[in-house]
């Protein structure tokens, strides 16, 4: 039987960046995000006579994937057989599997596509094979996280965490959720300054990350405090903490980035002016806002309700930039 999912990106407050072992995507430390409640990826999963992924565009036109996307979905696909046979369904997935992706996600801007991508293939996947094997959800973020890390956590709404967990074996990192969608509402008003694709992609980025000199530091940090500080912010709707935290891990992960051998610069001019100006902002109009950046130059402005209407004509003040808004949503689900 065809199995539809439907899933979101997120958008990390505790940003994931570096690796204990690359191929099974175990991180280095934990990380924590906040589910977004669009743009939305549907994929459908079904038998067919030999493996494919098609994809198509918002305006229901046909995407050409290149064959290095195609291979990830293969390789991510044997990684979930290889984690499923652990579980005791040895042969769940048969090798002719279509893959049929509808993303409403502008390509590459820095809105985690390949977050909401494969966390949408995981719970597509779990839906697939239920009556061979239910799933829980923390096995459904497992099989997620072999796709891409960062979509482990969008497999639940609100707010969660990648834990590190430990060992090597493949299924030793998975998602945990903190709070659900209804326990804070907290928008994300997204701000584009370029529509250029990125350079170098997450997946290249991460294995840069042990050649920085801070990189060390930053772990210690997110294990010891941080991911801590995070947690409670949340827990007790704590903005300004919640800001202090998020703010302070952003610019750590781009400091990173940006001394690693070769250095990744993700962040341009347009992202240090919007910055400076947002930073300008809540301070002369003690606007509730946090600015946070994954590996793009795009900002991400979260504030909760009473920011929303200031900050949304900020964001549509700002020259040359395309505006997203988006919000705390209900993660990833099944769609009959
Ligand atoms: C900067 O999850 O995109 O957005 O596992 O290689 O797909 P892959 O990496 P990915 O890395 C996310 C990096 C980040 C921070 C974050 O979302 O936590």
């Amino acid at each position: 039987m065809p199995s539809t999912a439907r899933s979101t990106p997120n958008i990390a407050f505790i940003k994931y960046w570096g690796n204990r072992s690359e191929d099974l995507r175990l991180p280095m430390a934990p990380s924590l995000s906040m589910t977004l409640d669009r743009p939305t990826v549907e994929i459908t999963v079904e038998e067919a006579d030999a493996f494919a992924v098609r994809s198509f565009l918002a305006d229901g036109s046909e995407k050409t994937l290149k064959e290095k996307d195609i291979e990830r979905f293969r390789k991510v696909l044997a990684l979930m057989q290889r984690y499923l046979d652990t579980l005791g369904a040895a042969n769940a997935l048969s090798e002719n599997l279509l893959i049929t992706v509808r993303s409403h996600i502008p390509p590459a801007v820095g809105l985690a596509s390949s977050a909401a991508v494969f966390s949408c293939l995981a719970k597509a996947i779990a839906g697939f094979i239920r009556e061979k094997k239910e799933l829980t959800d923390k096995q459904v973020s497992i099989l997620a996280r072999l796709g891409s890390g960062s979509a482990a956590r969008s497999i639940f709404g609100g707010f969660s965490t990648l834990e590190e967990g430990g060992g090597m074996e493949i299924g030793g990192s998975w998602s945990e959720q903190i709070a659900d969608e209804h326990h804070w509402l907290l928008h994300d008003i997204v701000v584009i300054p370029a529509m250029d694709e990125k350079k170098v992609g997450s997946t290249e980025g991460h294995a840069l990350a042990s050649t920085s000199p801070f990189y060390a530091e930053r772990v210690k940090s997110i294990r010891s405090r941080r991911q801590r500080e995070c947690i409670e912010a949340i827990r007790k709707k704590d903005f300004e903490a919640l800001q202090r935290v998020t703010e302070e891990d952003c610019l750590d992960m781009h400091h990173v980035m940006e001394t690693s051998t070769p250095p990744l610069h993700y962040l341009n001019a347009e992202t240090h002016r919007i910055v400076d100006a947002i930073k300008a902002l809540r301070t002369k109009a003690h606007l509730p806002v946090l600015f946070t950046m994954d590996a793009g130059p795009t900002v991400h402005l979260v504030c909760p309700e009473e920011g929303r209407s200031a900050v949304l004509s900020f964001a549509h003040a700002q020259k040359g930039c395309t505006i997203f808004e988006t919000k705390v949503g209900p993660g990833a689900c099944l769609v009959e």
